[in-house]
């Protein structure tokens, strides 16, 4: 991308570049060109979780009644009671219409040699409707609305540019405090509405599909600055990841490869998930998780496998080019061998807690996709509805923003004096090795406190450790990128932890 000057206010300003924020700031710039939008962003433009989405995106596609009604009750279903239900059908019913914005933005999904969509099948799913291209829809998906986003005068990209935190005035956004990576230090930009689209924070734990960005920096800033965080504990654990030990981030086997028929077994070479559920391999991701956690427990070994020898090569080549050339990259025949897998840390099924317009409980400050939370995807996302969501919350916090921009003003420059200037550190880049120790210290604690259910009052004591340790280093007169994204994913576990312990307490209550 082209480096692009920032100037210090902006009408709208999307934090993040993945499928939410770009989409979000593609729609509001076509409908207004009189605003000006800048999209600024942690990493490279296109690193997002977005694309490492393999899987695709869950639409129905034959304007059915009884299909939509099953994609609800699907999605509901997998949330395990928490889903609300009028969030369900909206991002249900909305799907058709996304998608053909999508289609208009030269995004491509597969079909089949008869001209129809050649639809998916993955967990919890009870009809064939994800739709996908080859094993990469995440990334085709950001390509193209990377392409689209250039032809567009009114929104500007920055990469390579994080926030620190946000502008809080009169109890509503303003802005945001970001570190500039030219003058190397904290500058502020005033925008007249913000937009989180900051993704998820897989990080947090030792292992994860997710990439070294997703740090929960966008659920840390909003919690400092005072928005409400819901149901934050509620992770994802993505059942079939591709055991490399120190990995990261893991790499992903889609859940499309056992919707393709593959099998999970054991290292005795036998199935066992249909002793837990009937469904067997098409079970929900955190029915397979717990399932193979329990195995890998019996069996006392550190993985299961997936096995696809079975199936038709040439179909399953042209469905997952990228899944069986990286396994042969490793040395994994997918005709012959078995593919080592292992649960770990997928999706932020919670986060910051917002409106059907996407609204945060801060005025003027809006949350789309991973990093929020809607109330569709209960304790249990259904596979192939997060970037769903992420393009029908889009849709709605543009058509809101567009609608509602015009009553809100810059401040006044005298209004404004002093406002802009809390943040006087120099940023290093060091990374420093106690700084590493912390982390892996977090890391270890919170994937003991998911996966083996450790008790709550631990974690929260050595988060606290940690966090008194650190929280001195923000004194000095320079800092590190690091120590602020630390502090971020300390922010979002001690959230974890906490909702943990409330619940312990409920559950004592209802003993
Ligand atoms: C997958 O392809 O299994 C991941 C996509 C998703 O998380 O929905």
């Amino acid at each position: 991308m082209e480096k692009a000057p920032i100037h210090n206010r902006t009408d709208i300003l999307v934090i993040g570049s993945g499928a939410s924020g770009l989409f979000f700031a593609l729609k509001t710039a076509q409908k207004r060109p009189d605003l000006k939008i800048l999209i600024m962003t942690k990493s490279n433009a296109d690193e997002s979780n977005t694309r490492f989405a393999q899987g695709g995106i869950a639409v129905v596609t034959d304007n059915n009644k009884i299909s939509f009604d099953k994609h609800i009750e699907d999605t509901i279903n997998a949330g395990g009671g928490l889903c609300k239900k009028n969030v369900v059908e909206m991002v249900v019913h909305q799907a058709p219409d996304r998608l053909k914005e999508l289609l208009e933005f030269n995004v491509e999904f597969d079909k089949k040699s008869s001209g129809d969509w050649d639809l998916g099948l993955e967990g919890g799913h009870t009809q064939h409707r994800i739709l996908h291209h080859k094993d990469i829809s995440g990334s085709e998906i950001l390509k193209k609305l990377l392409i689209q986003l250039q032809r567009m005068p009114n929104i500007t990209l920055v990469e390579e540019h994080i926030i620190f935190d946000l502008i809080i005035h009169n109890s509503r956004c303003i802005g945001a405090y970001y570190y500039h990576n030219e003058s190397k230090k904290i500058e502020s930009i005033q925008a007249r509405m913000t937009l989180l689209c900051t993704g998820g924070s897989g990080q947090i734990f030792k292992h994860t599909t997710n990439p070294v960005i997703a740090t929960g920096d966008g659920v840390a800033i909003a919690h400092r600055a005072g928005a409400e965080i819901k149901e934050i504990k509620y992770v994802q654990f993505h059942p079939t990841a591709l055991f490399e030990k120190d990995k990261n981030p893991y790499f992903l086997i889609s859940e499309a490869v056992r919707g393709f028929g593959a099998y999970i077994v054991n290292n005795k070479n036998e199935r066992f998930l249909f002793e837990t559920d009937s469904r067997g391999e098409l079970a929900t991701r955190d029915i397979v998780s717990r399932a193979i956690g329990a195995e890998m427990e019996k069996q006392h070994c550190e993985y299961v496998f997936i096995d696809c020898r079975h199936l038709d090569y040439e179909k399953f080549y042209q469905h997952f080019p990228t899944i069986t050339d990286y396994c042969r990259s490793i040395g994994i025949d997918i005709r012959k061998d078995l593919i080592p897998i292992v649960p770990v840390a997928h999706y932020q099924c919670g986060g910051i807690k917002v409106d059907m317009d996407s609204q945060t409980s801060i005025p003027n400050l809006f949350a789309v996709g991973e990093c929020s939370r809607t109330g569709l995807h209960g304790n249990n996302r259904l596979a192939s509805n997060s970037l769903l969501e992420a393009l029908v919350y889009a849709h709605q916090s543009s058509e809101y923003i567009c609608d509602k921009i015009d009553s809100v003003s810059f401040l006044d420059p005298n209004e404004s004096e002093g406002i802009f200037s809390n943040y006087q550190y120099n940023i290093t880049l060091n990374y420093s090795e106690e700084l590493r120790n912390f982390k892996a210290l977090m890391q270890e604690t919170m994937t003991a406190l998911f996966i083996k259910n450790t008790n709550p009052v631990e974690a929260k004591s050595v988060i606290e450790e940690i966090l008194s340790k650190i929280t001195p280093l923000f004194q000095k007169d320079t800092i590190s990128l690091q120590l602020k994204e630390l502090q971020n994913m300390l922010a979002v576990a001690e959230l974890m932890v906490k909702e943990f312990l409330e619940n312990n307490i409920k559950a004592r209550a209802q003993q």
